[in-house]
């Protein structure tokens, strides 16, 4: 096993009803902003309960409506000014990945003194923590069970064709309200993302070369097998409260550092993802499904091992030769985002061999030529990636 070091100070409050703890949650002599997105929280009456419960105490309560889906930066410093106009001290993501993601960045750039007027600049870290000494701390309600930001301090900024990672230790939430009924609302394809994200973040982190993770291996394997279990039956009966809760529990902990800890880590799905993303709009998840199956096609050789660990123990595939087992394996990961109504080929949605030169553009833009757990990813990899895809 690898070393690390696992922190997590997210305080999660799981289950239906659970929005009555948020009195208690933020502190009661706060100026609350609440944050949220095109209208689905007003519309689902999600709102309306948040404030209803934070009216309980003598706060100030404010809201910024509006965050886009892939939060774009030109809206979030419209939010960082109202911020400072009104002197905010508590913000309260109130949506899925983009709002929470947005809502980290607003915690992050609108008191730091030394970005005020250039906070672009702090979409230019990557994966390294933004030199930002502190951040407004900050609580979210989660209607979205998809990316983990509600348990990670990881943020995905838009900013045109730049769609880029933000990381801070100060960005990890508070709190979050995991209330599987606050999901129930979702249309089908947005249920359907949420499995296939929570999916891949999951084999990004256990599909990579063996490092004696035992622990790490079956967790990562035990979502994997939920997800399996649950996807079809929670896009089928939304309101299944079991396999909803389950679908919000999985999605959490895939990315909140457990799996990840002490293990090779991969995210060249998610590079090429967010370039994909950030080109066309297709959403996050759908990304995933095109770009995943394919690097699995081009890189079976480094990643043999856990392949097979992966068809024997999530999908009971044992007969057959190495490259057969590996083969099915793919096959049934295809069929399973397919059976959501996600497909798996670039085609689906129109794009060709002119899109690849596109990508690979940004990917040498944005310094994505070294990727994958080995760093052997070169954009020349990534180009045989994107032709499998198609
Ligand atoms: O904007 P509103 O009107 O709220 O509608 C949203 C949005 O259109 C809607 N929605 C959310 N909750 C709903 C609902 N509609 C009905 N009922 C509800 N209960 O769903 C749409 C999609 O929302 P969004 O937040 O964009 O989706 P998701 O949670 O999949 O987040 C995607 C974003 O997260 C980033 C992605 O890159 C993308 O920008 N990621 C963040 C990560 C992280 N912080 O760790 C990791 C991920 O890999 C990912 O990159
Ligand atoms: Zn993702």
């Amino acid at each position: 096993m690898l070393n690390f070091s696992f922190y997590n100070p997210t305080n999660i409050v799981f289950g239906e009803g659970q929005l009555q703890e948020l009195d208690n949650l933020v502190p009661k002599d706060a100026r609350v902003l609440i944050t949220y997105g095109g209208g689905s929280a007003q519309r689902t009456g999600a709102l309306d309960r948040v404030k209803a419960e934070l009216g309980k105490s003598e706060r100030s309560l404010f809201e910024f409506a509006g965050i886009p889906a892939n939060p774009a930066l030109t809206v979030l410093l419209q939010a960082i000014e109202y911020v400072r106009e009104n002197r905010i001290d508590f913000l309260l993501a109130v949506g899925g990945g983009s709002v929470m993601d947005g809502t980290k960045f607003i915690a992050l750039a609108s008191y730091a003194k030394e970005f005020q007027g250039r906070e672009r600049e702090l979409m230019n870290f990557g994966f390294n923590p933004v030199p930002v000494a502190s951040a407004i701390p900050f609580g979210t309600v989660v209607t979205l069970p998809a990316t983990g930001s509600e348990m990670n301090n990881g943020a995905v900024i838009s900013d045109g064709e730049d769609k880029l990672p933000v990381f801070s230790p100060y960005t990890f939430p508070r709190f979050s309200i995991l209330d599987p009924t606050l999901t129930y609302t979702l249309p089908a394809t947005q249920v359907a993302n949420g499995i296939v994200d929570t999916f891949i973040h999951t084999v990004e982190q256990y599909i990579t070369y063996p490092a004696e993770g035992r622990f790490q291996d079956r967790t990562a394997e035990g979502i994997l097998q939920t997800l399996v279990e649950v996807g079809k039956k929670t896009i089928d009966d939304p309101s299944d409260y079991d396999a909803r809760a389950n679908l919000v529990w999985c999605s959490t902990m895939a990315l909140n550092g457990l799996i990840g800890a002490g293990v090779p880590q991969d995210w060249n799905t998610h590079m090429i993802g967010h370039e994909i993303t950030a080109l066309t709009g297709i959403d996050h998840a759908k990304t995933l499904a095109t770009i995943q199956p394919a690097i699995w096609r081009v890189r079976r050789q480094e990643k043999r091992e856990k392949l097979l660990q992966y068809a024997e123990r999530v999908w009971s595939i044992t007969e057959g030769g190495e490259e057969e087992r590996i083969d099915q394996a793919i096959a049934r990961t295809e069929e399973f985002f397919q059976s959501l109504g996600i497909p798996t080929r670039l085609s689906a949605y129109d794009l060709g061999e002119d899109f690849i030169g596109r990508v690979l553009t940004s990917l040498e833009r944005h310094g994505m030529t070294a990727l994958s757990e080995r760093g052997d990813v070169t954009l020349e990899v990534s180009k045989r990636i994107l032709q499998a895809a198609l």
